[in-house]
């Protein structure tokens, strides 16, 4: 029993693809999925042109704007693998959720527009893969087009985002020129063909990078190539693994994702390099995968994923143990146990009933509103998982209604919202309106539109003098009962009852911060 928990737990592989937009992450998802058998036609994942959508594209505001709000969850079988690929939304207003999924994976996928470089959205990201070490591999795209200097994008990789490059396949050209890769660890030639994904047979390989047979093939071409080769095998890190699951270092692949050229080879990577669930922290003891009795802790909860079900689903990383169907596990925070006899999976756009799940996987437990993110469940022992973040809003508003007689549904409407971390909802300790705080300013669009369909409340939102919040503890009560007193108009609780002080200005919090030494304020949040 425990050596089949502790097999199941190695076979699987849990990853997020981190980009910025229009690097082709719906492409490759879309890609992987192919290849793994797990769809059998492209256009499912996001229907873009097929007029079908994907799992996550189901709000009006999504199909309108034609972004991903949130994120899903997609499971396929691949070399005797159980991968899961968590989607995180890619538009930068929802970057919130998107951190809080990277807690719940083991490794992540960079994908770069080559012929962009580093954007904006992808330095934000990596940056809370480090915050865990999270294993990185990367994947330059779109080399069917005329890209940047392969070279520079590494040095702009290893410059900007502070990880180093071991590249382990290299590019033979580009755009129309472009000939395929040769993989620097097999000394193998993998060659392009324009419109593979139509194609019935695999690319060709040629082994060997002083074959002839390349030189039949391109005799203008090899000279360059292969000094270019021996330059790059000189002037680059060459992989280890070890660097690699310390997140110090990054294989690198390069490849056409519309193409389906190069999906194969990142596949592998992630199976061979990738890591299988490790331990994970709770505040009590770091609990281990190959452990017999379940667990696992809630990193995303999300409203109406279908129309039809107008529930919540609580999304659940197993950290270790096994899940089967019916089984009744604990909800830790409020000591109550559920029979998770409705538990899903999502495969492609449709919900499946769970059977069994390990660590690694990914359920979801339906849900009318008690559960919260970073939620802990277990057999029954006490565990508390740490880690999931809350970062500081940069936007606000105040909140009011046109009708004073939905009060009572707006705070319900606002509380709901908040827990689901759709947006931060803070109570002022004057009794002032209650202000919402964001990362991305669309995220206030969603909660206006969900608070009309889902609660009927017609919300009015103002701008509010706010510049940033801080989260304030301090383990001395008396000084902070001191510091409340005090500070009483800057003060006010969030949904998951913490409290926090609003900066009207940096000079205001600046001051405030160096005549109250003695009190901790906290960027973000780690819920628990
Ligand atoms: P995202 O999820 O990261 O936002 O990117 P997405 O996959 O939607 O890709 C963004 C655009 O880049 C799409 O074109 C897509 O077809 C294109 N693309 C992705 N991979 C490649 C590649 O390997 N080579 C080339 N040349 N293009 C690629 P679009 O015109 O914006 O959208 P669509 O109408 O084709 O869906």
């Amino acid at each position: 029993m425990l050596n089949m928990i502790q097999e199941q737990a190695k076979r699987r592989r849990t990853f997020a693809i981190i980009s910025h937009p229009d690097a082709g992450k719906t492409t490759l998802t879309e890609k992987l999925l192919l290849f793994s058998g797990a769809i059998q036609s492209a256009g499912t994942v996001k229907g873009k042109k097929s007029g079908k959508f994907a799992t996550s594209d189901w709000m009006d505001i999504e199909k309108q704007r034609g972004i991903s709000v949130a994120s899903s969850v997609m499971q396929f079988d691949y070399r005797d693998h159980t991968v899961n690929l968590l989607d995180t939304p890619g538009h930068q207003d929802f970057s919130e959720d998107t951190y809080r999924v990277l807690t719940a994976v083991d490794s992540a996928l960079m994908v770069i527009d080559a012929a962009k470089g580093v954007e904006a959205q992808t330095i934000k990201l990596l940056n809370v893969c480090r915050m865990r070490n999270t294993p990185i591999v990367t994947f330059m795209n779109k080399y069917d087009r005329e890209v940047r200097d392969s070279l520079e994008l590494l040095d702009e990789v290893e410059s900007v985002l502070q990880i180093r490059c071991a590249p382990v396949t290299w590019p033979i050209g580009m755009g129309k020129n472009f000939k395929g890769v040769y993989h620097i660890l097999n000394d193998e030639i993998y060659l392009f063909e324009a419109g593979a994904e139509k194609l019935s047979h695999e690319f060709e390989v040629i082994k060997g990078i002083d074959n002839p047979r390349l030189d039949e093939l391109f005799p203008l071409e090899m000279d360059n190539l292969r000094a270019e080769i021996e330059l790059v095998q000189a002037a680059s890190n060459e992989f280890n693994l070890e660097e690699f699951l310390a997140g110090e270092l990054t294989p690198v692949f390069f490849g056409s994702a519309i193409n389906n050229f190069g999906v194969r080879e990142i596949l592998d990577a992630l199976v061979n390099w990738a890591p299988a669930p490790q331990g994970r922290a709770a505040l009590e003891r770091v609990v281990e995968p190959g452990e017999e009795k379940f667990s696992g802790f809630v990193f995303k909860i999300q409203a109406n994923m279908d129309p039809k079900h107008r529930d919540r689903i609580a999304f659940l990383r197993v950290c270790s143990g096994e899940f089967s169907r019916g089984m009744k596990i604990k909800h830790l925070r409020i000591n109550r146990e559920i029979a998770a006899s409705s538990v899903v999976t999502f495969m492609s756009h449709e919900r499946e009933l769970v059977e069994e799940a390990f660590a690694g996987d990914i359920i979801g437990i339906p849900n009318h509103g008690n559960i919260q993110i970073g939620d802990s469940f277990s057999e029954g022992e006490v565990l508390t998982y740490t880690g999931i973040p809350f970062f500081a809003p940069e936007l606000f508003r105040g909140v009011r209604i046109k009708n004073p007689l939905k009060m009572k549904q707006l705070q319900k409407g606002l509380q709901q919202l908040g827990e689901e971390g759709a947006v931060q909802v803070f109570k002022p300790h004057n009794g002032g309106d209650l202000i919402l705080g964001a990362v991305g300013v669309l995220q206030f669009e969603v909660v206006a539109s969900r608070l009309a369909a889902e609660y009927g409340v017609d919300a009015i939102f103002d701008s509010a003098s706010i510049w940033s919040a801080r989260w304030v503890s301090c383990p001395d009560k008396k000084k902070l009962a001191e510091f409340e007193k005090a500070n009483g108009m800057n003060l006010s609780i969030d949904a998951g009852g913490n409290l926090a002080y609003l900066a009207p200005n940096r000079v205001n919090l600046n001051l405030t911060q160096e005549r109250w030494p003695d009190i901790v304020f906290n960027e973000t949040r780690e819920l628990n």
